[in-house]
């Protein structure tokens, strides 16, 4: 019995060893992609400090990893959210969103924030969550420039 239990370690860790090196691709183009979307919504440096340290990890083309990010499969786990993330919204292809795309991502963005949807939890748990005047800001600044986008529809 104790034999067997001796194999599936080794076997667990070998496994662990082994997916190490299968790395996903890392999402750093760099934060040029982010250029358009900010010269358009015009954030003012707060707002940019917000969206960077809160949201762009997962809402652009840029990634800052934590060191975790090495290890599969937490490497995995991350690379997953940010797909997801970028797939749902993505400040990096602003440009390339209607109006009408850009007021209803603008609207989620009130949403979730005021829900404390986003940032999501797992990052929320690492990173330190938006307090409550950071909250208000984003907030602010989303609905104002709704009433610009829902005008040019
Ligand atoms: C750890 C990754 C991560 C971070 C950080 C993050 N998000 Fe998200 N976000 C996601 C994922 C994954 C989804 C899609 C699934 C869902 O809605 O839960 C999403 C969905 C959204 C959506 C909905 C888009 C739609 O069309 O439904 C908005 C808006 C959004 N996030 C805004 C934000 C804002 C604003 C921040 C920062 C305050 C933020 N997110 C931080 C991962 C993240």
């Amino acid at each position: 019995m104790k034999k067997i239990f001796k194999i599936i370690a080794l076997t667990l860790l070998a496994a662990l060893l082994i997916i190490q090196f299968i790395r996903p691709d890392k999402n750093e183009s760099g934060y040029e992609s982010i250029a358009y979307f900010e010269n358009e919504t015009k954030p003012n440096d707060q707002i940019k400090a917000i969206l960077k340290s809160n949201c762009y990890d997962c809402h652009s083309n840029q990634t800052i990893y934590p060191w975790y990010a090495e290890i599969a499969p937490v490497s995995y786990w991350l690379a997953d959210h940010i797909e997801h993330g970028r797939e749902h919204f993505n400040v990096s292809d602003w440009e390339q969103y209607s109006n009408k795309k850009k007021d209803h991502k603008l609207e989620e963005l009130v949403e979730e924030v005021e829900e404390g949807e986003m940032p999501l939890n797992s990052y929320t748990w690492t990173h330190g969550s938006l307090n409550d005047q950071d909250k208000e800001v984003l907030i602010q600044w989303a609905k104002d420039l709704r009433t610009k986008y829902s005008a040019s529809q």
